[in-house]
């Protein structure tokens, strides 16, 4: 099993991809990806809704039990969306849940506010990912998915709530859009690593979200995806040569019969 911790002491890039599922985590399980987060915009990718303040933990203790049977790779788990604004008990219940169902670690979105709870998950033993810039949680205060920490006071305040969670003792924080300098500048400032997802090539590592990469959604195409393949057209042609053969009674031939 992977541990985050020894990255930063190589210093190789740290690559890091979304799974949600048992099949995709064999897959990855093949591959030298660094480690899985079973992200909450599984409730986006997976169950279709339209931001990630769908995602419970009920919806992501199945995820993560799923992608646990694939890989032995390090799991980082999203918490979901208020899990840590509903009292400690909660907070413990919903992370207790999440690490049985295979988590190895839990990302937090935010400080400031957050950091009391971050401190206090810390505290009990359990490695916590920060998770700043466009927070996905806080879409409808943020208004938009757009890039953040364009001016110097957001810059600033990024900086800080980065070194915060450096001193509250997170292990690695991802820096989703953000602006490829101030993440290179967090970057250097930091001891501990950045994973950056829209946020440039200095960051220690990098994120991307499964079926955005493999290209399955055909109308998500922001600035910092990179699509590598074309899985929407590749899927939708298999999909349509099986109803054609089938309508042309082409399949099952008697290759496919007994
Ligand atoms: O939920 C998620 O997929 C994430 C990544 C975008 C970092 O948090």
């Amino acid at each position: 099993m992977n541990s985050v911790l020894q990255f930063q002491k190589d210093k190789a890039p740290i690559s890091v991809l979304t799974c949600y599922d048992y099949t995709s985590a064999k897959i990855i399980e093949e591959t030298g990806i660094d480690a899985v987060l079973v992200g909450d915009s599984v409730s986006m990718v997976m169950h279709g809704f339209e931001s990630t303040i769908h995602a419970t933990v009920d919806m992501m203790c199945m995820h993560v039990s799923a992608v646990r049977r694939g890989t032995n790779k390090f799991i980082i788990a999203d918490l979901p969306f208020l899990a840590h604004r509903k009292g400690n008990a909660y907070l413990m219940e919903s992370i207790d849940r999440l690490m049985k169902c295979g988590a190895n670690s839990i990302k937090i979105e935010g400080a400031d506010d957050n950091l009391n709870a971050i401190k206090f998950v810390l505290d009990s033993g359990i490695p916590v990912m920060g998770h700043l810039g466009l927070t996905p949680q806080s879409i409808h205060q943020l208004g938009g998915y757009k890039v953040q920490g364009k001016d110097e006071m957001k810059a600033n305040d990024l900086f800080d709530d980065a070194l915060s969670l450096q001193e509250a003792g997170c292990f690695a924080i991802v820096l989703e859009l953000v602006p490829a300098k101030l993440a290179k500048q967090i970057t250097e400032k930091l001891n501990i690593p950045t994973i950056g997802i829209g946020a440039g090539k200095y960051t220690s590592g990098q994120v991307l979200v499964l079926h955005d990469m493999l290209g399955m959604n055909r109308d998500f195409n922001p600035k910092f995806l990179k699509k590598y393949m074309d899985g929407y057209s590749l899927i939708k042609d298999a999909l349509q040569s099986y109803n054609n053969e089938v309508k042309s009674k082409k399949f099952p031939s008697d290759k496919e019969s007994f």
